[in-house]
This record gives C-alpha cells, structure tokens and sequence, in this order.
C-alpha cells in the first residue's frame, strides 16, 4: 500500500480532488492513504499558530519557518522510512518517470510551499527531492501536490481496471498518444478514418504508431530526442 502524507496550510482544498473518482476508489481498496497535515497544527505559537516569519536580509513577502516542517516530518515519519519531497518552481521537472519511480518509495511525505518559500534549512536538511510541476509560477504547493499524488497513484498496481490501461499510453516510449474516436462513424459530416472501420488489427496497430508519431514530431519533438528525463 502507498502512503501519502502532505503537509500544508491550506488542508481544506484536497477533499473535492481526493474525495472522488479514482483516487477515492484507490483509498477504498486499501491500494493507498492520503493524510493531509495542517502545519499550523505544529505551531509553537498557541495562539496565532504562526507558522512564517520576514525573510532576514529584508526582501517582500514570508518564509515559512523551519520548526513547525522540522516538526511534522518527524511526527508523520516516525519509525517508518519515507520519502520527503517539496513541490517548488525551481525543482527538477516531474515527469512520467519520477512518478513511476516514486511508486516504489511506499511512503511519500509532500510539503507544500507558500509566500516566498520555505527556510532553506528545511530544503538543506529534511528534504529529499524536489520537483516543479511546469515553468510557470502557482500561488502554492496545493496543486503540484495534488498532481504528484494522482500521477503516483494511477500507477500503483491494481489501482485501474483493465478498462483504464497504462498500455499505449503518453509518454510510454517517449511518444504522445495518438487520437482515439467512437460513435457515430460519421458525426455530421466528421469521418472516422477508413482504416479504424477495416477490422485489419495490424493495419491499425500501423496506423496508430503512425500518428502517435506524427503528432509527437508536431507537438514535442524535444520527446523524440530524449531517451531519459
Ligand atoms: N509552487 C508554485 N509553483 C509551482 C510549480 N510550478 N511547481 C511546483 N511547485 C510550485
């Protein structure tokens, strides 16, 4: 079973995404855990549950502190060995490979980011990888967190049906997937390209790896070119 634990100040966003579909069906049968963490929870500050300070040296914004991440990590680990990842725009791009990879980590832990970022020695000293999400900039960790669960979680065995197969999947060898159609063959005046109505598999087979291609070399050709990311 994979394990999430993702810690956050915003825990309330995670319930619609995690609270349906696959995901939902993947906790039901016991194929993963998500717990969300409030990292205001291990606020030293009773009070105001302070979690962020003025960057030294001046500059805009906050920086979350290092005591209350130093803190949860230590709580969620425990005894268990675990993975800690941070989702930051200047982490190395994730992709279909990490998220294979993860699979095998059995206990990841994600901490979120907020305002101009966590203290360093959070970076320095508890954390094990970091990843971005895409060279634009989010207003927090939320998402990547969410995108790094779901594109785990899809792959950990068992959790799609036969239905919902990872074969001949984007980004399986390198290739975009090519286009897929249904019924009507004929939707007003839109055809269906001969070849899919044939019944000739290997002609199809063909024609799929064709535009696979075609569609790779249209839209990614820097995938064409590289063999590990
Ligand atoms: N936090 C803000 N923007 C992000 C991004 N693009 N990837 C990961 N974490 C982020």
């Amino acid at each position: 079973m994979m394990h999430f634990d993702i810690i956050t100040i915003f825990p309330k966003v995670f319930d619609g995404i995690f609270g349906d579909s696959i995901i939902k069906r993947a906790k039901e049968n016991k194929k993963i855990v998500i717990k969300i963490h409030d990292v205001r929870d291990f606020s030293l500050d009773k009070k105001r549950r302070s979690v962020d300070d003025r960057p030294f040296g001046g500059g805009p914004g906050m920086v979350l502190s290092p005591q209350p991440l130093f803190d949860a990590v230590k709580k969620i680990k425990g005894r268990k060995k675990a993975k800690v990842i941070y989702v930051t725009p200047s982490g190395r791009p994730f992709s279909q490979i990490h998220a294979k990879r993860l699979t095998r980590a059995g206990n990841l832990i994600i901490i979120c980011g907020h305002y101009e970022g966590i203290d360093e020695r959070v970076r320095q000293h508890i954390v094990d990888e970091e990843f971005s999400i895409g060279d634009y900039v989010l207003t927090g960790g939320e998402i990547p967190a969410m995108v790094i669960v779901d594109a785990v979680t899809r792959l950990v065995p068992g959790v799609l049906g036969k239905e919902e197969s990872l074969i001949n999947e984007s980004f399986e060898a390198n290739l975009l997937e090519g286009p897929h159609y249904t019924r009507p063959a004929n939707f007003r005046g839109f055809k269906v390209p001969d070849v899919l109505l044939s019944g000739h598999h290997q002609q199809i087979e063909q024609w799929r790896k064709a535009q696979a291609l075609k569609r790779t070399e249209e839209i990614r050709p820097d995938l064409l070119s590289q063999k590990e990311r």
